[in-house]
Parts: C-alpha cells; sequence; structure tokens
C-alpha cells in the first residue's frame, strides 16, 4: 500500500492508476484532479451500487450488523441517495450551523479549561476528538450513555489497519446499533433529546420518513463522518501551525485570516485520503483508460489536492492561499453534507487554542494513524503554557 501514500508516483502514472486493495480488489484510482473531478461528478455513469444494487466492498459473509448501516446515502445512488439526503439537509444548512458556533466556541473553552496547565497533555484525545463528538452528539440529540457508547466504536474505527482489526471492530459497531435502536425507543415514549433523531422519528408516518433501519444508518454514518474526519483537520492543522509560529502569531493579530487557513489545511492534509468506491456503469474511454462495466474506480483527493498541473507549489503549505479550489469535500451528489459544520468547528477549534495559548510547545513526537485512506493523529502531546 506504500503506492497509495506516495504522490508524487500516483501522479506520474496517472491520471487513472490500477492498484489492488484489501477486501476491494483491483481499483482504478482517479489521481489528477479534473480526473477526480469528473469522476465524481459523473453519478450516472460511476455509481456507489453494482448493476445488481450491491454495495462495493460489502461481502455476503460480513455481519448483518454491517450490512444493515450500508443503508446511508454514502452507499446509495439517486433516487434513493437524494431521498435520504433531503431528510437531514436541513439540519447542516448555513444558517443553523452559523446559530452553532457559539455553543461550539463554549464546548471548545470548556474542553480547554479542563486540561492541566503543568503536565503534558495530549491533544487528540482531549480537544481534536472530543470535540466534533460532543457536536455531532448534541446535533443528532443523543443521550449521554450513548454518546460513550459511540466514543468507542469510534476509537475502534480509528484503528483498524487490517483483518483483525477489522474483526474486531464489529462488537462496539453492535452496541453501538443496539444504543441508536434504544434512542429510537427513548424518543417514542417521551423520554429521549431533543435533536435531529427525534425530528427523524416523529416524521416516520409522513410521505418520506425513513424506516427504523434507514435512521439508524443515517445517524451511524453521521456520527462516523462527523467525528473522524473532522478530529484529523483539527489535530493535524494544530500539528502543522506548531511548525509555524511567526505565521499563527499572524492569524492571531488580524483574526480575519483563519478561515483561508482553514481551507489551505484542509488542501495540504486531506483528512479524508480517497473517496468511497464507484462502480462502472456504462463502459468506454475514461482519461485514456478503457472501461468495462463493472469497474471500481476510487477518486485519490490527497493526490489531487497535490496535482502540480492544477495548484502553484502544491507541496507548500500557504495559509493564505486563493483561489483553492481543492477537493478535500469531495465534489459532486456525495458533496460533504458536514462540510460547513467541519469549516466551523475547526476554525473555532484552532483559534481558540492558539489565542489562549500562545506560548504552546511540543511535549513529544506526534503519531500518525495508520488507516488507509485517513489522513490524521492518534498523538499530540503538548505543554500548553
Ligand atoms: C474535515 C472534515 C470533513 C471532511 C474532510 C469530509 C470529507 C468528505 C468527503 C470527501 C466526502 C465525499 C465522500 C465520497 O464521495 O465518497 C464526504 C461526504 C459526507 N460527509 Fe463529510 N467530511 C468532513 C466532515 C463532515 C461532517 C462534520 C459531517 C457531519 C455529519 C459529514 C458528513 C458527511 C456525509 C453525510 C457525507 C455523505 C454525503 C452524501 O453521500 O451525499 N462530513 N465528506
Amino acid at each position: 500500500m506504500r503506492k497509495l501514500r506516495d504522490l508524487e508516483y500516483l501522479h506520474k502514472r496517472g491520471p487513472l492508476v490500477p492498484l489492488r486493495l484489501p477486501i476491494v480488489g483491483r481499483v482504478h484510482f482517479a489521481t489528477h484532479h479534473d480526473a477526480v473531478s469528473a469522476l465524481l461528478k459523473d453519478s450516472d455513469r460511476f455509481r456507489m451500487r453494482d448493476t445488481k444494487g450491491r454495495v462495493v466492498g460489502l461481502k455476503w459473509w460480513m455481519p448483518q450488523a454491517l450490512q444493515r448501516l450500508a443503508d446511508n446515502m454514502l452507499s446509495s445512488d439517486d433516487p434513493q441517495h437524494r431521498r435520504l439526503r433531503q431528510a437531514v439537509d436541513d439540519a447542516f444548512a448555513r444558517r443553523p450551523v452559523v446559530d452553532m458556533a457559539a455553543s461550539v466556541k463554549q464546548r471548545a473553552n470548556d474542553l480547554l479549561d479542563d486540561l492541566s496547565r503543568t503536565e503534558p497533555v495530549d491533544l487528540v484525545s482531549a480537544y481534536a476528538s472530543a470535540l466534533p463528538i460532543a457536536v455531532i452528539a448534541d446535533l443528532i440529540g443523543l443521550r449521554q450513555n450513548t454518546r460513550a457508547v459511540f466514543f468507542e466504536a469510534a476509537q475502534h474505527l480509528d484503528g483498524v489497519t487490517g483483518a483483525l482489526s477489522f474483526l474486531r471492530m464489529f462488537g462496539p459497531l453492535k452496541r453501538a446499533q443496539t444504543a441508536i435502536g434504544d434512542e429510537i425507543i427513548a424518543i417514542r415514549s417521551g423520554g429521549g433529546e431533543p435533536g435531529l433523531l427525534s425530528g427523524l422519528v416523529e416524521g416516520q408516518g409522513g410521505e418520506s420518513g425513513l424506516t427504523d433501519n434507514e435512521i439508524i444508518a443515517m445517524a451511524f454514518l453521521l456520527l462516523m463522518a462527523g467525528q473522524a474526519t473532522t478530529k484529523s483537520l483539527i489535530s493535524l492543522g494544530i500539528n502543522e501551525l506548531l511548525n509555524r509560529p511567526d505565521e499563527v502569531t499572524k492569524l492571531r493579530e488580524t483574526s480575519t485570516g483563519w478561515p483561508l487557513a482553514v481551507e489551505e489545511l484542509l488542501r495540504y492534509c486531506a483528512p479524508v485520503q480517497m473517496t468511497k468506491p464507484r462502480k462502472v456503469h456504462a463502459s468506454g474511454d475514461f482519461f485514456g483508460t478503457e472501461l468495462k462495466i463493472g469497474d471500481t474506480l476510487m477518486a485519490h483527493i490527497a493526490a489531487a489536492n497535490r496535482d502540480p498541473a492544477y495548484f502553484d507549489a502544491p507541496d507548500e503549505l500557504h495559509l493564505d492561499r486563493k483561489p483553492n479550489r481543492h477537493v478535500g469535500f469531495g465534489t459532486g451528489v456525495h458533496f460533504c453534507l458536514g462540510f460547513q459544520l467541519a469549516r466551523m468547528e475547526a476554525k473555532i477549534a484552532l483559534q481558540t487554542l492558539f489565542e489562549r495559548f500562545p506560548n504552546m510547545a511540543r511535549a513529544g513526537e506526534p503519531e500518525r494513524l495508520k488507516t488507509l485512506g485517513q489522513a490524521g493523529l492518534s498523538k499530540l502531546p503538548v505543554q500548553l503554557n
């Protein structure tokens, strides 16, 4: 899998590079910016399901718990995809996200209040991970014990690097599913939390209402997609900024530069390194490769974000880069639902941390995640004061 991380190799061999992945099998990776955009925007030709309606990579031998979770928008094509996305679109629109900013800032400050000023702290678990999980759990409306179960499941997902860790993930996954089922029961009996989940349960009687299983798969997708990715952006962002004290001073003094900085961190770090696999539904040429129906393609986001034919000095981090048409959130119909939330959370997390602790310093080496397809840190030790 070394080749998947070697962006220079991928750019040279691109725009379409055939490689073999565990479980998924042979995949053509789109590695140039134009090929990635074309792949993700053509959702008629390149679909999440094969011609028999099966999700790519999901095998008959995998447990029921995992099969059921495939009933989500990211594993569906239109019209089913549109129906699922519309059920939650409003909650992630600009206005509600802007309205959440004050409470996110409060949460960030509360987490920082609790951290030691005298001992080294690990900012991944205590801050970068804790903030997004609290925010998405608030938005969905989860009770405290369900949050703990999800935290455990998310940690197992982060640790998936091979067959054994993949199998070890099933227990926590099943417990998380049961916990969401219990939330639905609690909402029906009037004992749930207000939030997106209760809205979905209350809408079940309507024309476009979701089934119980679709609601569970939705909650699961939002919790997983909303947590791991944002955690990676925040922790990788802190790590990069720690190397650039002068630029952080500039950001702190003007305070208007943070949105562009977050955008550049998204491009440069690419927390989601590659998209989900797509299946070819119409044969023919695609960027010089003759594709057959049933072939599998994936978009290599990290490679597209560093494409030398598209970005000037792609391997340099320029915190004021503009324009910056990266594909860190994907593009096309599956463009990230939570992009506004992620931008807002990352900006608040970074700004709050660096404003409160201008003398923060490293207290050890950061540790990188080994998960395929995701960039991130598992540890980032710092001394706050
Ligand atoms: C830095 C943070 C984030 C990054 C880098 C990111 C990246 C992405 C990418 C690349 C995709 C497209 C995947 C594909 O086409 O296969 C995607 C889809 C998605 N993201 Fe995010 N995401 C982030 C945060 C969030 C948050 C906070 C949420 C909120 C719950 C979220 C929810 C989703 C959902 C539901 C989809 C599927 C959309 C669809 O199928 O229509 N993401 N994200």
